[in-house]
């Protein structure tokens, strides 16, 4: 904890505006950067500080957005407080919904922070906490200092450089409007200075709404200590409101989470074309190349390359695997392995240290084991393959009979020819060889060759009689005569 004693320490994350501007049928907050909505960025950054309260304030779209934060709780083994702002009168009047659901006899200290503010980082909440206690402020405002302070809240600072007020754009005269530190909306509060502080705030300002600013002004005005803290790094006070800062925001949070895994020792050879979501872990020396977007859980092992041309999610790779130009998901590669050039990867794909999936190969939901290789052309579903087999290219499992999935089995080091179909429900054992063409319909036992078919019929002369004139007969034609010339 980073405060002193057994002060409590409490977080309110606002998330309960429309987002008009995102001009979409999803809340605001719910848009993901980093394959997470931001709001999810806003609520871990908050739970980073370990508060004894977390209580996110929601409003438009809040069955979705409470939806989401509930799967969180989870996630993050904690507790978060959803509280209801039906209409939306303000800041002020949303941190005293997000208030009213915490205990009545609140104290010790409230950070307030923005959902749809996704970079700020727990280490900013942390200084923003620490020049609190250590300067004995009542409020302490996160402001940054931008080139252009359209629309921000503006910071009014005495002659001696002490915070004395915010001023909204709209309510700020023609000296204010030149002040260019601006109020990034997080701060911290002494709990019992933000309950009194918002019973007094009113609605004369221009957008005649409870402005949760004014709390600050009204604290100066008692005689209490007002701080603020300069953020330096402004990308983690920005806010989206539209979809331009949402990719705006999302290529930057990209950019530092690939310069994260690139310190910790992962290549990168094109940051521009590689997109790592929040949630994936790279190991030492895994190698990223043009082209790669790694979701959700995926992780990757050391030494594994990743790309060109990849996008893989919640796939784990084990070290020094190797999967080029392959679209994935819900999937495990084993140690050493190899997939693609261009192998679809379905959910339920598991792959054996050093097995194979190679070129046009498509697997679901199926077990293929150490060393085993499915190297072109083939559909593998619902099966489970033995260790060191091999399938021979342009195979089948023929899992579906219109009704039903069926499984297929195929032991270890065992040998199918190509254009193999297996039509499952259907068993090939350990050591087991088919010819090329084998339709499978039947179990093969151990070690036995399974061939099907007649014997092959050429029916002579068929093409020159029963297609008189095309080029085909034309050049049976021409064939025969260079033939008979011959001999
Ligand atoms: C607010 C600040 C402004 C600051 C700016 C930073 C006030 C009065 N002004 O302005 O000083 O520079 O943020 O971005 O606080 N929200 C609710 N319920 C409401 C109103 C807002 O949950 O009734 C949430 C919004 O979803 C949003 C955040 O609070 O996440 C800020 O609201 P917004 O309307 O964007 O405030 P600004 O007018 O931009
Ligand atoms: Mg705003």
């Amino acid at each position: 904890m980073p405060q002193g004693g057994n002060a409590q320490l409490s977080t309110v994350v606002l998330a309960a505006g429309e987002g008009t501007r995102m001009r979409s049928s999803t809340p605001k907050v719910l848009h993901p950067i980093a394959g997470r909505p931001l709001v999810e960025h806003a609520v871990r950054a908050a739970a980073g500080l370990d508060p004894d309260h977390l209580v996110v304030v929601v409003g438009h779209g809040r069955a979705a957005v409470t939806e989401h934060l509930e799967g969180l709780t989870t996630a993050l083994d904690r507790k978060v407080t959803t509280a209801v702002q039906t209409e939306q009168k303000g800041t002020g009047h949303a941190v005293s919904c997000g208030l009213s659901e915490l205990p009545g006899d609140l104290s010790g200290t409230v950070i307030v922070t923005y959902g749809d503010v996704p970079l700020l980082e727990t280490e900013t909440l942390s200084a923003l906490l620490a020049e609190h206690s250590s300067s004995g402020n009542a409020v302490t405002v996160l402001t940054a200092v931008v080139e252009d302070p359209t629309g921000y809240g503006r910071i009014v600072r005495d002659t001696v450089g002490g915070v004395t007020s915010i001023v909204e754009h709209k309510d700020a005269d023609e000296d204010q409007l030149e002040i260019t530190e601006i109020n990034s909306g997080i701060y911290a509060f002494d709990a019992e200075v933000l309950v009194d502080g918002l019973s007094r705030i009113r609605t004369d300002n221009a957008q005649g709404e409870l402005y949760l600013t004014d709390v600050l002004g009204i604290a100066r005005g008692d005689g209490r200590r007002v701080g603020a803290l300069v953020c330096v790094d402004a990308w983690q006070v920005e806010g989206v409101n539209d979809r331009v800062q949402l990719a705006k925001l999302g290529a930057e949070l990209n950019r530092r989470i690939l310069e994260r895994w690139m310190r910790s020792g992962v290549s990168v050879i094109d940051t521009n074309s590689v997109w790592l979501d929040a949630g994936v872990t790279l190991a030492r020396d895994v190698l990223l190349e043009p082209g790669v977007q790694l979701r959700g859980s995926t992780s990757v092992g050391e030494g594994a390359t990743i790309g060109p041309d990849t996008t893989l999610t919640n796939v784990t790779v084990a070290e020094g695997a190797k999967v080029i130009r392959t679209h994935g998901s819900d999937s495990t590669i084993g140690a050493g392995a190899s997939v693609g050039p261009f192998a679809y990867l379905r959910p339920g794909t598991s792959l054996g240290d050093k097995g194979k999936i190679g070129t046009f190969v498509e697997v679901k939901n199926s077990e293929i084991g150490t060393g085993t290789k499915v190297p072109h052309l083939s559909y593998i579903g619902d099966a489970t393959i033995g260790e060191y087999s091999n399938i021979g290219a342009a195979s089948v499992t023929v899992n579906y009979d219109g009704v039903s999935k069926h499984r297929t089995t195929i032991g270890s080091h065992a040998r199918t020819g190509c254009d193999n179909m297996f039509v499952a429900p259907v068993t090939v054992g350990d050591g087991a060889y088919s010819g090329a063409g084998t339709v499978i319909r039947r179990d093969v036992p151990p070690g036995a060759l399974a061939v099907s078919g007649g014997p092959q019929r050429n029916l002579d002369g068929w093409v020159v009689s029963r297609r008189p004139g095309t080029a085909a007969a034309e050049a049976a034609l021409a064939a025969q005569k260079a033939e008979e010339q011959q001999s």
